[in-house]
């Protein structure tokens, strides 16, 4: 029997602790529940918002539709070869299925360790951390259509993967509900470790060959350094994404501002990175009300208590104009705005 709720508090269902209401909201947990569900006429013509762990989004105002928490779980794997395809639901905590892949000796999405969200979410933006993105191990997901209902598989190709890019951000934007994906694991290490940071901190241990469980415990670690914690102080990762210039630029860029942090982004152009030019501008700790940059890394806009979507998003087009006089750079949002 589904259950709809009515005017519930979304600030629980936000990493930003944004206290917004959804006129309708229910928990969905499985696929049969989720075909009930717009098989009633109310709902199929409704306005949707689909949403996992709320780890990566801004609301700006109350939602006057249908909230759907997509709750589905289950691991399943099959060993084939040398390799493992693990089925995870979409409705898993994203760490736990790396928390899973690392106690069972599946290699592949440890680089990912302690990435807030669902498993469902995982390919919308192709997540992605030290080095490594869901698109490197992601084998295939099946998504419910909401338009006829149909479960439909989409491959690698299917998915447009880029960088924090896939079709479920684009063109089919809101058009499908993603309730599983398939990842191709390995049962035989074959370490990222190009991030220098992990190289870093493993020397730091006296690691010389390090274990998967090692690998995670030091990409965890990293991470707890430089972010803030979501259940203390609300945020939602990275606020904008590292933006990618054609080299042209970057050489006039750099003779201007030789400290200027990038990375070769493939086709000659290159990936700046967003954090340094946030700080440079000077935003880095800054509070402005309640909102601001985290201390450790400016790249990452807080709720310090009480802030409205409004409030964060207003600082966030503040950063984007004082970094654009500064560098003539345009800093494209990360976070998925809800109006
Ligand atoms: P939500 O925020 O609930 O939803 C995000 C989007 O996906 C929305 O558009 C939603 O409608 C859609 N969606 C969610 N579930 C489904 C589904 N089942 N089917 C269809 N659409 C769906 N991201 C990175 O890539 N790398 C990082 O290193 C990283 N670090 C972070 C650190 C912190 C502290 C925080 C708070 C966030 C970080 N993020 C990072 C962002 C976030 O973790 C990811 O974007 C994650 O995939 C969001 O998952 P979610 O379940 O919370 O998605
Ligand atoms: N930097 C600064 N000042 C800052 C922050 C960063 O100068 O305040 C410079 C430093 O030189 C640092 C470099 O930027 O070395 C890169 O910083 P960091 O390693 O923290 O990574 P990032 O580029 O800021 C990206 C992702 C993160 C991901 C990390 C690790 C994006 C938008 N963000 O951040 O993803 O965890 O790399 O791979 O690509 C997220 O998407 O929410 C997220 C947290």
């Amino acid at each position: 029997m589904l259950h709809i709720s009515q005017n519930v508090s979304l600030k629980q269902y936000n990493t930003f602790g944004i206290e917004v209401f959804a006129k309708h909201f229910i928990e969905i947990n499985s696929r049969d529940e989720l075909t009930e569900l717009f098989s009633i006429p109310e709902w199929k013509t409704i306005k949707t918002l689909v949403l996992g762990g709320g780890s990566n989004m801004l609301f700006i105002n109350n939602f006057d539709g249908l909230v759907i928490k997509i709750n589905m779980k289950g691991i399943t794997t099959t060993i084939n070869g040398n390799a493992v395809l693990v089925e995870a639901g979409a409705g898993e905590v994203w760490n736990d299925l790396v928390n899973y892949c690392v106690e069972h000796g599946y290699f592949g999405i440890e680089n990912l360790s302690l990435i807030p969200g669902s498993v469902g979410a995982s390919p919308i933006q192709n997540i992605g951390a030290y080095g490594v993105e869901i698109k490197d191990t992601f084998h295939t997901c099946l998504a419910y259509e909401l338009e006829t209902g149909l479960f439909k598989t989409f491959t690698k190709e299917d998915c447009k993967f880029g960088y924090r890019e896939s079709v479920f951000k684009n063109e089919l934007k809101g058009n499908y509900i993603i309730v599983s994906v398939v990842f191709k694991l390995f049962l035989q290490p074959n370490f990222n470790l190009k991030y220098g940071a992990i190289e870093e901190e493993l020397a730091k241990r006296g690691i010389l060959n390090p274990t998967l469980k090692d690998i995670s415990q030091v990409v965890s670690y990293i991470r707890v350094s430089k972010l803030p914690d979501p259940t203390t102080i609300g945020n939602a990762g990275s606020f904008f994404k590292n933006p990618i210039i054609e080299a042209t630029l970057f050489e006039k860029l750099k003779l201007a501002f030789p400290g200027i942090v990038s990375y070769p982004a493939g086709t000659g152009d290159v990936k700046l990175a967003a954090g340094w030019l946030i700080e440079q501008c000077g935003f880095k700790g800054m509070v402005v009300g309640n909102t601001g940059t985290w201390k450790n890394q400016a790249l990452v806009l807080v709720n310090h208590g009480g802030a409205t979507g409004e409030e964060v998003f207003s600082f966030s087009s503040q950063i984007i104009d004082t970094v654009f006089a500064k560098f003539g750079v345009t800093l494209q949002r990360e976070v998925n705005i809800i109006v």
